[in-house]
This record gives structure tokens, sequence and C-alpha cells, in this order.
């Protein structure tokens, strides 16, 4: 798949810069409110208690801060932050020996954590529940099983699919938040101290016409924000406006909503092939040429977000707000 600016997926050497741009402290956290509240409370009666706190299960769309906020709940809790993902712990052994290096009250932050497989899960039940792991050692008949005890932890896991996500695991969360997609005035304020932290002058106009093309997802703000400041250095005096702003959007093919000819095309097959639909996943996805789980995973929601497609039991369909906004005449259904 080639690279899309609006994709909320993290691309090429990115995370190198993302890194000087994320916010560090709950109060820097801009947005989610209800997510962030909850997790002031948490926090802060675990420190009291002189707990760690309890394991947190984040998810929601990529791009929106997950990885952010676990790093942010380990600083807030005074503690480390160990980083790894679902398909990096391959065997249990690979997860015991992550959990034995822990110190007390260390966060351990699993990204992916869909994507682990079973028999690592049930390794990591008895670790979150009561703090310990069964080992088995050796094989056939002499095999035995060890019991080893870890240090009290939190285990923070991130996911963007939750359904995918075995119950038994989900369970074992006492924490589960679900990360929506921002509103125009959180991104704005978002781009704004992006802007502050790059050192670029940006208009307010500037911000505004950014935050409302970045489909909800800072990670998109943030690197359309960069591509525009390429553009101000170039083609003006390093100053970012409307104007130098809304030339480099029609250059990279955003649209004023922050669709781009992916969506266009993915929409008008609707509308051209299908009146519309109902159509099924599978039949979209060979008359476009892409995965139907691509289509599910990284075009659909936002789609859905902003009410221009709905999910049928019939099929997929694109609503009236389409027609509008290729500015084409609704159909009589
Ligand atoms: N609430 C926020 N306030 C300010 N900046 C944010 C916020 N959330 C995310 N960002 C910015 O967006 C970028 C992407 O965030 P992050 O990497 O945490 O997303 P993610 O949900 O972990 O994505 P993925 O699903 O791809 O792992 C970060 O560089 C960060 O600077
Ligand atoms: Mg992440």
């Amino acid at each position: 798949m080639e690279e899309r600016i609006v994709s909320g997926e993290p691309q090429g050497h990115e995370d190198l810069e993302e890194r000087s741009l994320r916010p560090q402290t709950l109060s820097q956290y801009i947005g989610q409110k209800a997510v962030k509240e909850n997790l002031t409370v948490f926090i802060e009666a675990a420190k009291m208690r002189e707990e760690c706190l309890d394991h947190v299960l984040l998810y929601g769309p990529p791009g929106l801060g997950k990885t952010t906020l676990s790093m942010i709940i380990a600083n807030e809790m005074g503690v480390n932050l160990r980083t790894t993902s679902g398909p990096a712990i391959e065997r249990p052994g690979d997860l015991a020996a992550v959990l034995s290096g822990l110190e007390p009250g260390d966060v351990l932050f699993i990204d992916e954590i869909h994507r682990l497989n079973r028999s690592v899960e049930e390794v990591l039940y008895p670790a979150m529940e009561d703090y310990f792991l069964d080992i088995v050692i050796g094989k056939g008949p002499s095999a035995r099983s060890v019991r080893l005890d870890l240090p009290p932890f939190t285990l923070v896991g991130a996911t963007t699919r939750a359904g995918m996500l075995s119950a038994p695991l989900r369970d074992r969360f006492g924490v589960v938040s679900r990360l929506e997609y921002y509103t125009h005035d959180e991104l704005q304020e978002i781009v704004e101290r992006t802007a502050d932290v790059l050192d670029v002058q940006m208009d307010k106009q500037a911000a505004v016409e950014v935050s409302s093309r970045s489909r909800g997802t800072p990670r998109i703000a943030n690197r359309i924000l960069r591509r525009i400041r390429d553009f101000a250095q170039v083609r003006g005096d390093g100053t970012i406006d409307l104007s130098i702003t809304k030339e480099a959007l029609e250059l990279l093919q955003v649209d004023p909503l922050g669709l781009d000819q992916i969506d266009h095309t993915l929409l008008m097959n609707i509308i051209q092939k299908f009146r519309g639909g109902p159509v099924g996943l599978d039949t979209i996805a060979a008359t476009i040429g892409e995965e139907a789980h691509t289509i599910e995973d990284v075009y659909e929601p936002y789609l859905m977000q902003i009410g221009f497609l709905q999910r049928t039991p019939r099929g997929r369909m694109v609503t009236d707000l389409v027609y509008d906004h290729f500015e084409m005449e609704v159909p009589k259904r």
C-alpha cells in the first residue's frame, strides 16, 4: 500500500520526531476527557495507597495517543516503563524474561496486545492476577513446572481491535478505556502546541484548517503540519498562514474533510457501480483492489464516524452526505 498522508498508522522514521512531540503529563495531554478524568482518579488513589495502578487496556483507532498515554501513566506514577508488543513475545519464555526483569510498580506496555498467542496469554493470566508465573522446564516425562514470583506491576495493553482480544484476557484489565476521535477544537489545540514545539509561526486560521482536515487524529494533524512547514519554508518565508495551508493541502490531495483519493475511489465506486449500496464488503474490496480487512480497519472507521458510510445487515451504503460532498444529486430510493 502506498503511504497515505491521511493514514493514522505511523510511517517511515516518524517515530523519532513523534517522540519530541509527545506530551509528558496528563495535564499536557489534550482531549479524551473521560479517559483522562478516570485515569487521574485511579492514579491518585493508587499513589495514596502506595499500590501499583490496576491493569489498563487502551483501545481505539491508530494515531489517537495510546502509546503516548502509556508513557504518561508511567511518568505520573513515577515508575519505569518497559515497552514491548504482542508479536515480539513469541513464546512463554519471552514473556517470562520481560516480566522477571520488572521492578516493583513498573508499567509494562504491550502494544498490539491482540496479537499475543494463546500459549503466551495463558502465562500472562496468573501474572496479571496474582503476580506469579508457572513455567514448564524440560520436555516429556521429566518436564516440571516451576513457580516464579513477580513484583507487582501494571500492565498497559493497547490495541486497535478490541474485538480480537480474547474474553479472559479482556476481563483481567481493571480499567478499560476507549480512545475517541478528537474534536476540531482539540485538534486545533494539538496543532498549535506542535507548532510551538517545532518553533514555527502559524496563524490561527491555518491551525483551524489543519484541524478540520486531520480525521480527528493527532498523528495525521502533526504529519500534515510538518509537510505544510516544508511548503512554507520553500515557497514562503516559513510562516504558516491560511493560503499556504490551503495550497499545500491541495497539492497533497487532502480534501476539506480530510478525505484523499482512496476515500474518493471507494465512495464513488459504491455510488457508480452499486447505486449507493448496500453492497458487501468483499465486493467493494474486489472492485477497488484492496483487502477487505484493510478497508474495514483503515478506511471505513473515519467514513462511518463522519456519517458517510453505514453498515447494514445487507452491506455498506453511502449516505446523502456523500452526494452533497461530491455535489451530486441525491438519487431517489
Ligand atoms: N492527547 C494528545 N495531545 C497531544 N498530542 C497527542 C495526543 N495524542 C496523541 N498525540 C500525538 O500524536 C502522535 C501519535 O500518538 P501515539 O503514538 O500515542 O498514537 P497511538 O494511539 O499509540 O497509535 P498506534 O495505534 O499507531 O500505536 C504522537 O506523536 C503525539 O505527539
Ligand atoms: Mg502506538
